[in-house]
Order: structure tokens, then C-alpha cells, then sequence
């Protein structure tokens, strides 16, 4: 692999996204980088996590310390795992394959997009803990069924379901450059899937009610899926209290806490925010895990004292992968993992099981 990096290099997250900005073009940089609307939510998630103050403990040395965990039976070498991100040769040519192959350099788990721009088949084979798929549950049942058999018959082991984006948001960023998705870069795998015949829409007809909103996915869906399959669900997209118990009703394992990214309905509240209520209704049921505005160590370690199992990163990876392909990925995931050990050493844990919520017992009003 070859560095694509020229001038002074990298030393944090943000690094890689300024250097992304000028990369890539127009037409991609509104995609990966915007949010809805007026980005309020995309704000508010890295604010969350900066008018958070941690409190050390100290003269808490000693051997031991490790960053593992294990989740669904599986162990993990850190809590750093790669969000969902659709669309990845708009960064890269080998796309997902790349995040993959970075993501299994760096121990790092990896979430598949159901719109990821390969086949999850080679991304599968291109990253050995390229393991947990996105699904977007389809309009028709079959089209769903076809993607869980691929998926499990790829070795995928966790099934992630996407419930907060039924509909895009309203994405003034791409509007204003007219994002269009260039040739070679489609959703490869929703190719030849059963659909639905798109009927006319009749007068006084919402577009968005009588054709999205008919279609999308309910809790009945979520029930029956689990159904027609011994993987994990985790749902992802969780916000409420009484959504995170209504998702472990239903029979999810594990829930994670998302506002995609600040990307569908703007001014919904920053991940971190609403993270302590959801931990509090599911009380340890299922594990919890978190994403939105995750950009440095400290980001984790709270994430994870307020309830968070593990996190998930989505933005700088795909800067990471337009600036160096898979071995930008890799250094922006082990950039995050040594700032995390960094931040848990400062802090005084040696293992996950020492971070608390007695880490960030005060708020700053203001950063
Ligand atoms: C996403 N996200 C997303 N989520 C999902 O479940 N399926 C998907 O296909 C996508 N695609 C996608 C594309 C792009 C460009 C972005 C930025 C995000 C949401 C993603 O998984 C995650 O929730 C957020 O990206 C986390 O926020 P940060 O780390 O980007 O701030
Ligand atoms: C997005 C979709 C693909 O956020 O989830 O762009």
C-alpha cells in the first residue's frame, strides 16, 4: 500500500478531513461530509462530546491493561468499529475492499452497507472482521430474505437493521452540487432483488407518504425478520428511552445509538445526549453502542462511560480512504485507538469494565 499523502502528515482525525475536503471532488465531498438541512444535528454530535468535562483518577497504574471485549460471543481487540458507509468507490476505486483489508489490519470491526459499492461477498473476503452487515429491510419480504441468505452464506455473523432512515433527509448540501452517483459506483447488491411495481402515484398523491412511507419497514417487520434467522439484530437508529425498550421487546440484541450521522431529520439531539436515558431503560438487557461525531479518543472513553459498549466511526474513515486508500483508513483507526488507550491511561482505567459514568460527572454549558 502506498501513501497518497503529500505536505505535513496526519496526527489526528480532523487532519484527514481537511485533507479529504481537497481530494475529493465536489460532487462526493457533499455526500460524505454533509447532514440535513441546516446540519444542526451534524454540529450538535461533535458539541455533545466537547461540553463534556472527564475527571481522572490517578496513581491508578499497574499491569493488565488491554482495550478487549466481547460481544455476541465474539471478542474484540477495542471498541472502534467502522460505521456503515454507502457508496465507497466515490472515495476510493477499491471502495469497501480497501476499508475492509484496513479495517482487518487494525483489529477493527466493520460494518457492510446493504449500499456498499462491491459485493458483500468480496468485501467479506477482502477483511477478516468485515463480519456485521447493514440491512435496510426491502419493500418486499423476498428482496430481504435474498439479502440475509447472501449475507449469512458470506460469513457475516450480525445482522445490523437501519430504522432512522426510512427517507433521506433533507440533504441541502448535495442539492446545492446536484449529487449524482457516477458511473461504477451503484448499490451492487440490491441489483436484481424481487421489487415492487412502482404504481402511478394518483392526484392530490404524497410522494412521500403513499410511496416511502407505504413501504417502509414497521416493528412487525423487525419481528418477523427475526424470525428467518439465528444471527444477532442489532438495531441501529435508536434515540428514545421507549424505542431502545420496544427494540428489546421485539427481540433485538443489541441496540445502537444513532442519528445516522446528522443526516436525516435535522435538530434531532446529539447521540451522546440522549445515550444515558437509553442505557437506563434497557438496564444491561443488550449492549449498547454509539455513533455521530466520534473524532478522538476522549469522544470513546465517554461514550463509553455513559452507557456505550463499543462505538462506531463513520466520516473519517472515508477520509481516511480518499486521502490513502486502506492505509489512510488504517492510521485514521489507529490514530483513534492510540489517542483511546492515551485517554483511558490519563483517566485511570486499565480495562473497559474501570470506565463510568463517575469519568464525566460535569458539563461545560458552553465549549
Ligand atoms: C452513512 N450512514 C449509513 N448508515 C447506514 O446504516 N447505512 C448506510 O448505508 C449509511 N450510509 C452513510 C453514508 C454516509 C456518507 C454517511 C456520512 C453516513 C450513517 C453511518 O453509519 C453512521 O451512523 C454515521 O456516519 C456516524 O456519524 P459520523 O461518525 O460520520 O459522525
Ligand atoms: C446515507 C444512506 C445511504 O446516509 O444511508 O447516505
Amino acid at each position: 500500500m502506498e501513501a497518497r499523502v503529500t505536505g505535513p502528515a496526519p496526527v489526528c482525525l480532523a487532519d484527514y478531513e481537511r485533507l479529504a475536503e481537497q481530494r475529493l471532488s465536489a460532487n462526493a465531498w457533499a455526500y460524505f461530509s454533509g447532514g440535513a438541512a441546516d446540519e444542526i444535528t451534524l454540529r450538535w454530535n461533535r458539541q455533545g462530546f466537547d461540553k463534556l468535562a472527564l475527571l481522572p483518577r490517578v496513581l491508578a497504574g499497574g499491569g493488565g491493561g488491554n482495550t478487549r471485549l466481547t460481544l455476541f460471543g465474539r471478542n474484540y481487540a477495542h471498541p472502534i468499529f467502522v460505521a456503515p458507509i454507502a457508496y465507497q468507490k466515490l472515495a476510493d476505486d477499491d471502495g469497501e475492499k480497501a476499508t475492509a483489508a484496513a479495517a482487518a489490519a487494525q483489529e477493527a470491526c466493520m460494518v457492510l452497507s446493504t449500499q456498499a459499492s462491491v459485493a458483500l461477498e468480496e468485501a467479506a473476503l477482502s477483511g477478516a472482521t468485515c463480519r456485521w452487515f447493514q440491512l435496510y429491510m426491502q419493500p418486499v419480504r423476498d428482496a430481504t430474505l435474498k439479502l440475509v441468505r447472501r449475507a449469512e452464506t458470506a460469513g457475516y455473523e450480525v445482522l445490523v437493521v437501519t430504522v432512522d432512515a426510512p427517507i433521506n433527509g433533507v440533504r441541502n448540501r448535495e442539492h446545492r452540487v446536484g449529487f449524482h452517483l457516477p458511473p461504477g459506483v451503484t448499490a451492487v447488491n440490491l441489483r436484481d432483488l424481487p421489487a415492487l411495481a412502482a404504481k402511478p402515484l394518483g392526484k392530490g398523491a404524497s410522494i412521500i407518504f403513499d410511496r416511502f412511507v407505504a413501504a417502509a419497514p414497521t416493528w412487525d417487520d423487525l419481528i418477523w425478520l427475526q424470525g428467518q434467522t439465528t444471527l444477532p439484530i442489532v438495531v441501529k437508529g435508536i434515540l428514545t428511552a421507549a424505542d431502545g425498550r420496544r427494540a428489546v421487546e421485539a427481540g433485538a440484541a443489541g441496540i445502537i445509538v444513532s442519528n445516522h450521522g446528522g443526516r436525516t431529520l435535522d435538530t434531532l439531539p446529539a447521540t451522546i445526549d440522549v445515550l444515558p436515558a437509553v442505557a437506563e431503560a434497557v438496564s444491561g438487557r443488550v449492549p449498547l453502542l454509539l455513533d455521530g461525531g466520534i473524532r478522538r479518543g476522549t469522544d470513546v472513553l465517554k461514550a463509553l462511560a455513559l452507557g456505550a459498549s463499543a462505538v462506531l466511526i463513520g466520516r473519517p474513515v472515508i477520509y481516511g480512504l480518499a486521502v490513502s486508500g486502506a492505509y489512510g483508513v488504517a492510521h485514521v483507526l489507529r490514530l483513534l485507538r492510540d489517542e483511546f488507550e492515551c485517554a483511558m491511561a490519563l483517566s485511570g482505567c486499565r480495562t473497559l469494565q474501570d470506565i463510568g459514568p463517575d469519568l464525566v460527572p460535569l458539563r461545560r454549558s458552553s465549549t
